[in-house]
């Protein structure tokens, strides 16, 4: 049911864990699994992303989409991270089960979440990027999950 690459990236997830003093993170939830997402994006002065890390509470599928996400965007420019779209990702992964698609969403939502925390911090405007729906970035700092 699964390609290897998602088992992989299932069993052996890249990026896992959280950037201090990140300049964008992006919180995102899927209101019917409940699943929830959260990328940390290092941007530095040239608007490349450094480095990128991420925390995730859901499924298998969640889980390697966001590891493969934050493997594509590392060392691009915010605006080809836009370009990491879930459906990229599920290609990258070889794909994933019609059920499924909504996980990998979630990888492109928090991606976009962490970038349009980067803009607001910075007092920029991202062409082409919106708040994702499924924010739920506000407030964060008091949440505890
Ligand atoms: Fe919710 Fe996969 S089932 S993110």
């Amino acid at each position: 049911m699964y390609s290897e690459k998602v088992m992989d990236h299932f069993q052996n997830p890249r990026n896992v864990g959280e950037i201090e003093n990140a300049s964008g993170v992006g919180t995102v939830g899927n209101a019917k699994c409940g699943d929830i997402m959260r990328i940390f994006l290092d941007i530095d002065d040239n608007g490349v992303v450094q480095d990128a890390k991420f925390k995730t509470f859901g499924c298998g599928a969640a889980v390697a989409t966001s590891s493969m996400a934050t493997e594509m965007v590392k060392g691009k420019t915010i605006q080809e991270a836009l370009q990491v779209t879930n459906k990229a990702v599920m290609e990258a992964l070889d794909g994933l089960p019609p059920v499924k698609v909504h996980c990998s969403l979630l990888a492109e939502e928090a991606i976009h979440a962490a970038l349009w925390d980067y803009a607001e911090k910075h007092h920029i405007v991202i062409e082409g990027l919106q708040k994702p729906k499924n924010d739920i970035s506000e407030g964060e700092e008091e949440e505890e999950y």
